[in-house]
């Protein structure tokens, strides 16, 4: 692990967390976070003075080859059900290796994981993944995969799934998705048009938005804040909650609990999947700010936070 630069008020701890997993706890001027090598998987961000920006699930396994229920799962290589094979691939399932913690001049903390190669998964092409996650006002999650077979093509779906903590679903909306194409999974799968300026949840909500590089706003009314999610190299949103019926369902979930997230995932899946050629890499990030929401503000503007 390599030091550079350290500032004053920034500190990490690197120990044993739930299910005695190795995490990183990291401290910064501005927030803390909590950083599981098991899926490279950030289970904790909260800004000083704010409620935590990202949901965890109470029902969450902490277990090596399980998913964690909440923060930010890294889906890869594929996203969704695969016959026979894990949901949403198989990167969140596997330990990452730590290979540096960087102490940044702004007073931000950079923590660099790698996914070790796997040289035959399941018949996958072989790749390499480096994700970057950089703690301070803001939370920035940088994943870039590269296909490491020469003369092979990779075809893959990445999305970084994130679970956003709300106060109440039922005073939650998502803005930025108006006017987009998007694949309607509850039920019969059918392709729509989004139509609301602010999305709003009334029951299970599912939904693959095509083609849509623009900034996202959760609006929460209860906790009056305003979380922007920020994206590069990410064509697909996806808004997800559970709602009742799933929620009783998923054996690592709280019946309640689909009313304190919503999920608003960033990355490239269904018709957005990416084919890389040998050696070429794809880099996905996403930033996530919030700040006060404005009173009477209007839904649907994107406007970065800082
Ligand atoms: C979302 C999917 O991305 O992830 C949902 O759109 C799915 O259909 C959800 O239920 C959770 O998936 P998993 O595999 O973590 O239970």
């Amino acid at each position: 692990m390599k030091k550079s630069t350290p500032a004053t008020r920034a500190g990490v701890l690197f120990q044993e967390g739930q299910g005695d997993l190795p995490m990183l706890e990291i401290r910064t001027a501005w927030s803390t976070a909590v950083v599981y090598l098991h899926g490279a998987h950030v289970t904790h961000f909260q800004k000083a003075g704010e409620p935590p920006l990202l949901f965890l699930s109470k029902m969450s396994r902490f277990t090596a080859g399980e998913p964690i229920r909440g923060g930010v799962p890294v889906i890869l290589p594929w996203f969704g059900a695969r016959e026979g094979q894990p949901s949403h691939g198989f990167a969140r399932l596997l330990a990452w290796h730590l290979e540096e913690v960087t102490f940044l001049r702004s007073g931000e903390v950079n923590v660099r994981l790698r996914l070790p190669t796997l040289e035959d998964y399941r018949g996958f092409t072989p790749f390499a993944a480096e994700y970057n996650v950089t703690i301070g006002r803001r939370l920035r999650l940088a994943l870039s995969v590269t296909n490491a077979t020469p003369d092979r093509e990779l075809v893959l779906e990445d999305c970084l799934h994130t679970y956003f903590a709300v106060s109440d679903i039922a005073r939650t909306s998502v803005a930025g998705l108006r006017g987009v194409r998007y694949l309607d999974t509850v039920g019969e799968r059918a392709e729509r048009v989004e139509t609301a300026r602010a999305i709003r949840f009334t029951g299970e909500t599912d939904r693959i938005y095509l083609h849509t590089p623009h900034t996202i706003e959760i609006h929460d009314r209860g906790w009056k804040r305003r979380i922007v999610i920020e994206k590069e190299g990410a064509a697909t949103t996806v808004v997800w909650n559970p709602w009742i019926e799933k929620a009783q369902r998923m054996p690592d979930f709280g019946n309640e609990e689909y009313r304190q997230m919503v999920c608003v995932e960033s990355g490239n899946a269904g018709p957005d999947r990416l084919t890389l050629a040998g050696g070429q890499t794809a880099a996905l990030a996403v930033t996530l700010s919030s700040a006060p929401l404005a009173a009477g503000r209007p839904a649907g503007r994107a406007r970065a936070a800082r």
